[in-house]
């Protein structure tokens, strides 16, 4: 039996032999007229396959073992950018023996268009990550390079399973460069001797799998306008409180909301949470350090625990999945 009360278990975000380093994808969205995020302008969309497994291996065992009076699972991808994270668990709860209806949302209009083509991309570094000057590289999303590429280390038997669940719901497809801006052009043909190769490879999902997902456009403070109340067995929210809690900064997870601005914040965000999630339903956070600032976890513990939740899986200050009563 899985224990699900108070089990710490450490996240690690990638395998001992990768680095974790300029894979998964980094898109930033200007926010639409019709869309509201706190002080920012921008939506930070870094995200890849596979990130932080761990966090979703739970879910997967909670699943099986913990709705076993359940034919059916609803899973609610919120902030789920482009899709990686959304197919991700499709893929993780393949064959388990339930119907699992997955519905990825995210407040950014473009990346939900983009997340319906259902084309996706994998990269590989050559040359030496650390001396790169690119910063549009630089995302701290898990390592995914080995779904795509040889590696010269053995992969695990992790590796080994998701990139068997890849091949399975995913098929190679001819390359296709972003149109760039002549400004970005210039910026990209200036930096190439500082910066290491990068070799691209896209993927569309498989026709018999496309149908596993559905994508819509939502805001996670507005969740009782896209989903029934209590219908919802796992929700995520992963790597992406900061939009909702910090104001517009490089660094944003840095320039937290004054205190009087961020209480009502967090309080409306577990209000939705609460809404939405029925009986034992998870609600998983990232690992990421901007979803467990100081600012945010005091005030979010206490809601969360306020409104029946139980933490059971964590390693920093606010627990990464919750259990609902
Ligand atoms: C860094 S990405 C995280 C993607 C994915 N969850 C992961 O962990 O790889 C953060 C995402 O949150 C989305 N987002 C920000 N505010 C949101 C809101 N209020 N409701 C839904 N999505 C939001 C952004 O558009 C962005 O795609």
């Amino acid at each position: 039996m899985i224990n699900i009360t108070n089990v710490p278990i450490s996240q690690k975000n990638s395998y001992p032999n990768r680095k974790i380093n300029f894979c998964g994808e980094t898109c930033v969205e200007k926010l639409g007229k019709d869309v509201f995020v706190g002080l920012r302008k921008e939506l930070i969309q870094e995200t890849s396959f596979f990130r932080e497994p761990d966090t979703l291996e739970f879910i997967k065992k909670y699943i099986q073992r913990m709705f076993t009076d359940k034919q059916e699972i609803n899973i609610l991808d919120g902030a789920c950018s482009k899709g990686y994270e959304t197919y991700t668990l499709a893929m993780m709860t393949d064959n388990c023996g339930k119907k699992i209806n997955i519905t990825g949302f995210d407040i950014g209009n473009n990346i939900i268009k983009e997340a319906k083509k259902g084309i996706f991309i994998i990269k590989e570094i050559a040359g030496d990550p650390d001396n790169c000057v690119l910063l549009d590289m630089h995302t701290a999303a898990n390592n995914d390079t080995y779904l795509a590429f040889p590696t010269k280390a053995p992969l695990s038997e992790k590796e080994i399973e998701y990139k068997n669940l890849f091949n399975k719901f995913f098929t190679e497809i001819p390359y296709k460069k972003p149109k760039q801006t002549f400004w970005e052009w210039m910026v990209e043909l200036a930096l190439k001797k500082y910066n290491p190769h990068i070799a691209i490879k896209s993927y569309k999902i498989n026709p018999d799998k496309a149908d596993k997902c559905k994508f819509i456009q939502g805001d996670i403070m507005k969740l009782d306008q896209l989903v029934q109340p209590h219908k919802t067995d796992v929700l995520l929210f992963r790597n992406a409180l900061y939009h909702l809690t910090t104001a517009e900064n490089d660094v944003s997870y840095r320039a937290p909301l004054p205190q009087k601005r961020l209480i009502p914040t967090i309080n409306q965000f577990v209000v939705q949470v609460d809404k939405a999630i029925g009986k034992n339903g998870l609600f998983v956070l990232g690992s990421h350090k901007s979803d467990h600032s100081e600012e945010v976890a005091s005030i979010l513990y206490k809601n969360l625990k306020e409104r029946g939740f139980e933490p059971v899986y964590y390693e920093t200050k606010v627990p990464a999945i919750w259990k609902r009563e």
